[in-house]
């Protein structure tokens, strides 16, 4: 580990008192949130998704647990991700029959159960020995999508094996298109229905929350990996057999709108885009053959642009014009969050750290418990708002807070 510093436990503590994501807490929600050394006996106990976080901090060690929260600079576009949801309201009709809630969704061809996804996370084997097969264990206990990382720790035969069923594949496409198109072919063998390409994780990070976290772990990253979380083409399953000696970049710094055309040749499933925040780029991807958008800022882990996801979601909705579907990962913490993205357009949210902080707190359980807040939190606001189905989910159902035509005469 190159920032690596022997300092106390005491020291450790101090420092991540001050840290940004716990620092906004009152004492006693840290304390509930498992920041404490009391954590939940079980994860029916754990009262709403962002309590796992303090659970995974207390069940990780910094650097794992810095590797999930951390963003860049300040980290606050990881923050305002999730407060952006604050600036909408959610208009409620009465008098609609709400006794039957059905949040089934359609995707891409695929009826699933609720409109919540497991989205990308690298190295699940960092935060549990559970690790992907765990997460995927849950998605099918709960008929869940799940999305699995180009950067997986467990081989792609035993997650399927795990899920029962083919999984999404996230798709890091590096500067070396042999190694590109055997993945691709690997995962298309392996049944994958669909490809997800990411492409916002282009250039330098500056992961500060990671860097001060590996400084306070007191154990040597190299006995386990080489430290570098760009180094999983050597390290991941999923690159096993290949060579992959000529790799320099796993997200290149050099994309163009013609190379996305050449993937799209390339790959024969459902090809979506992961990354897309702007209606330019949106109306691009699909004249340029995507099946789906996903709107992501990576959880705000490669870039500070202060953009939240769920801003961005109406002009990529338009940009799309209905053509294909949009989803939308993010900041998504509450079920509320949940049924504003779709109001907005989104035919599907993902969730990225609220997995992991289950899976690192009691593994595949955990990632059950996750699931099920979700949806019984998604489920209460359609009760509450009175839409007993996700169609019944439309824009008209969202105001602005604070904004001039909310106190305007109707
Ligand atoms: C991610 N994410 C991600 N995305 C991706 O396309 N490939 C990947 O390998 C990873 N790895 C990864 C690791 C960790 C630790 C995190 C937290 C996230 C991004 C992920 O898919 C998703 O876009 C965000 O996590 C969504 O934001 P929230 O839910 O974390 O706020």
């Amino acid at each position: 580990m190159n920032h690596r510093a022997a300092v106390s436990r005491r020291s450790l503590l101090e420092s991540l008192c001050v840290w940004p994501l716990l620092s906004g807490l009152p004492a006693f929600a840290r304390a509930a949130a498992g920041a404490s050394t009391s954590p939940a006996a079980s994860p029916k106990d754990v009262l709403n998704v962002m309590d796992f976080e303090g659970l995974a901090r207390a069940a990780l060690p910094p650097a794992h647990f810095g590797y999930i929260a951390t963003g860049v600079d300040d980290d606050r576009t990881v923050a305002w991700n999730h407060e952006a949801f604050s600036l909408l309201a959610i208009r409620a009709h009465r008098f609609v029959d709400v006794s039957r809630v059905d949040t089934e969704v359609q995707l891409l061809g695929t009826r699933w159960a609720s409109p919540v996804y497991l989205s990308a996370v690298a190295s699940q084997r960092a935060f549990h020995p559970d690790a992907e097969s765990g997460t995927a264990r849950a998605a099918a206990s709960r008929s869940a999508l799940m999305m699995l990382s180009s950067a997986s720790s467990t081989a792609l035969d035993a997650v399927i094996a795990a899920r029962s069923a083919p999984v999404w594949y996230q798709l890091y496409a590096t500067d070396d298109w042999n190694v590109t198109r055997a993945v691709v072919d690997r995962a298309q063998k392996a049944g994958c229905p669909a490809i997800v390409f990411t492409v916002d994780s282009v250039g330098s990070r500056n992961s500060e929350t990671l860097m001060r976290a590996m400084r306070v772990d007191e154990r040597q990253c190299t006995q386990c990996h080489i430290n570098n979380s760009h180094d999983f083409v050597r390290r991941s399953p999923l690159y096993a057999g290949l060579d992959v000696s000529k790799v320099k970049e796993y997200s290149p710094s050099a994309y163009s709108w013609d190379y996305l055309a050449k993937l799209r040749d390339l790959v024969r499933v459902k090809f979506l885009v992961k990354g897309i925040v702007t209606r330019e780029d949106a109306a691009k991807c699909v004249e340029h053959g995507a099946d789906g958008i996903v709107v992501s800022n990576h959880g705000g882990r490669d870039e500070e642009t202060l953009r939240s996801t769920i801003e961005s979601l109406p002009e990529v909705a338009a940009g799309v014009r209905g053509r294909v579907p949009v989803l939308l990962d993010g900041g998504v913490r509450r079920g509320t969050d949940i049924f504003k993205a779709l109001a907005l357009g989104a035919t599907a949210v993902g969730v990225g750290r609220p997995q992991v902080w289950g899976l690192a707190a009691f593994g595949q359980s955990g990632v059950e418990a996750v699931l099920d807040i979700y949806n019984r939190e998604l489920r209460a606001i359609m009760e509450q708002a009175g839409t007993p189905n996700i169609a019944a989910i439309q824009r008209d159902r969202i105001a602005v807070r604070g904004s001039a035509s909310a106190f305007g005469r109707e």
